[in-house]
């Protein structure tokens, strides 16, 4: 399937790239799919596909007054979170995969691959999605092509990408492309009934060929597994890609942070699954931090490069959010609850029988008569939550309020520092700076954060996440330190690097941050640093500020308070 070519089949919307249309029609014959359709990526396409997602019984239709052209979905208890342990980067040597990634040898792989793809899309349409990771037309933009049998990962796509017709005319005549093959391992035989939630409950495959930029992903039909312009390109692949052309992509959120005075910073920070990049990436600043304003850029990937000038200039590759929808609420992130107010995909989340929703921590009571993310009536006594804790929302960026005026722009936008942070209930500060680009390289290397549901395993132990990009990195984590060290010396005037952790807890296991919101104040430290405004003390590890070099107005955080959150050991302290 990998190597011989076959003939090639004529559709309307194929457009002239040849080598494209003869790799769509050997996948589609070897996966033995009933049809092939192309996607255009239009409004009216994206209505048809939701009409039939709710007639096969996958999508239910959410109440029209409260939630506008909204979806809610559960899917197969066996398919709720990203694969790490069936994840895989097949370089062409183990070496090159590192220590911290599955490997297997390429061609055992494909032939592996080989085997569950024979005839696996039988009784399915294989869709054809042409893809751009960032502004359609930017320098720094990436195109892929993405085949799949599930209509779920179609409108999910539309979502989270450029897709359809202006990929597939900026890809033109010969353009490259990175292959995504993705497929639910689910064959229909003739007359059998699908399933709501389509996939293969026993056999997983996230398997990444680096050295031809290649993508197949087997058996589940979930997020980051199967909605491969995002994690599976945009880091893994991208990764790769960056390395060997001399920039970055990371697992980071951009924000525009704007002074009262209406001085701009843009600021990129990386930090673990659900560890708040969405609810930071789209901040509301305290009241009485009066005239501060954050706009989000992006709240889950950066691409990154020196421009002319010396700076680093970053998009987002992403065109919407997929984020965690458990916790959020109008008080921990109005903006997100704006954002997905309509034209949303809830993905167990739990719903009401009159088409509303709920998850924990969007409001203080339930509602009554809850279904459960299983589809079941939802016991409170039951002590199992309503909605899975890995429940999503799939929202359009252009739906956030705050949106920076310059989300799309293609050159990217400046960025004035960077920042790293995990959850961790102890030893790591609140904030501190890294005395220089090497410090800020190896405080990333070193960076650890307490597990969360984003990702199957034991949760709340703390797990070494370099950089944020363990379960993303699409080469040799030691080499991926090191592109970053020989990346810092060629910038004239490198971005500073900070620290910050939110998550700290005292002896009673409150937290001693107050967070959300309030985390304007480290960042306006961190910007008044970047600026030359703002004063520290030296610590071993870094700059620190002390209390007196932060704005408290309007917050009753005393000095105690502060330190609570700032020294290695963590003291009795206030709820947060
Ligand atoms: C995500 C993740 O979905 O990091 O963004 O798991
Ligand atoms: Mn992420």
């Amino acid at each position: 399937m990998f190597q011989e070519s076959v003939f090639l089949q004529n559709t309307d919307k194929a457009g002239g790239h040849q080598e494209l249309r003869d790799w769509v029609q050997k996948i589609a014959d070897f996966c033995q799919a009933d049809q092939t359709y192309w996607c255009d990526g239009s409004d009216e396409e994206y209505n048809r596909f939701t009409k039939m997602l709710v007639e096969k019984g996958t999508f239910i239709p959410l109440d029209e007054k409260k939630w506008p052209n909204c979806f809610a979905c559960f899917s197969d208890p066996s398919d709720v979170a990203r694969v790490e342990d069936r994840t895989y980067i097949c370089s062409r040597t183990k070496d090159d995969a590192g220590p911290t990634n599955n490997w297997v040898e390429p061609r055992e792989m494909k032939t592996t691959l080989e085997g569950l793809l024979r005839g696996a899309m039988k009784g399915r349409t294989m869709y054809v999605i042409p893809y751009c990771m960032g502004p359609i037309g930017s320098p720094l933009s990436r195109l892929g092509v993405q085949l799949t049998d599930s209509e779920y990962v179609v409108v999910n796509m539309k979502i989270m990408t450029r897709m359809g017709a202006p990929a597939l005319d900026m890809l033109g005549d010969s353009g490259d492309y990175v292959k995504c093959i993705h497929c639910l391992g689910a064959p229909l035989q003739p007359g059998q009934q699908d399933s709501k939630w389509p996939c293969n409950p026993t056999t997983k495959y996230i398997v990444h060929f680096p050295d031809d930029r290649y993508i197949v992903s087997y058996g589940s039909g979930y997020g980051g597994n199967a909605l491969l312009g995002k994690k599976c390109f945009a880091l893994r692949i991208a990764s790769s890609m960056a390395k060997e052309q001399g920039w970055l992509a990371e697992h980071m959120l951009i924000l525009g942070a704007e002074s009262p005075e209406g001085e701009k910073t843009y600021i990129a920070a990386a930090f673990p699954s659900a560890c708040g990049k969405t609810n930071f990436s789209m901040l509301i600043p305290p009241t009485e931090m009066n005239g501060w304003k954050i706009t989000t850029v992006g709240d889950d990937i950066a691409w990154i490069r020196m421009g002319d000038d010396g700076r680093l200039y970053a998009i987002n590759p992403e065109a919407g959010y997929f984020g965690v929808a458990p916790g959020t609420n109008s008080k921990t992130n109005a903006n997100a609850m704006e954002t997905i107010r309509k034209n949303t995909i809830f993905t167990n989340v739990a719903v009401t029988p009159d088409g509303d929703i709920w998850w924990e921590g969007m409001s203080k009571t339930p509602p009554a008569n809850l279904i459960d993310w299983t589809g079941k009536p939802w016991d409170p006594a039951s002590g199992k939550p309503a909605a899975h804790p890995n429940s999503r929302f799939t929202a359009p960026a252009y739906q956030n309020p705050v949106i920076d005026p310059d989300w799309e722009s293609p050159q990217g936008v400046p960025i004035g520092a960077f920042i790293f942070g995990g959850r961790r209930s102890t030893a790591v500060p609140l904030v501190y700076q890294s005395f220089n680009w090497n410090f800020g390289v190896y405080l990333a290397a070193t960076m650890g954060s307490e597990t969360t549901a984003a990702a199957f395993g034991e949760v709340g132990k703390v797990r070494r996440d370099p950089f944020a990009m363990l379960p993303f990195m699409g080469y040799h984590m030691a080499d991926y330190f090191n592109h970053w060290l020989q990346f810092g010396r060629k910038l004239p005037n490198a971005p500073r690097i900070f620290s910050v952790n939110w998550f700290r807890k005292d002896e009673n296991g409150n937290f001693t941050w107050p967070g959300f919101g309030q985390n304007m104040r480290v960042l306006k430290w961190i910007i008044d640093r970047v600026k030359g405004r703002a004063a520290a003390v030296e610590s071993p590890i870094g700059w620190m500020p002390r209390y007196e070099d932060m704005d408290w107005t309007g917050l009753d955080f005393s000095k105690e308070d502060f330190q609570r959150s700032c020294r290695s050991t963590a003291r009795p302290g206030k709820k947060r």
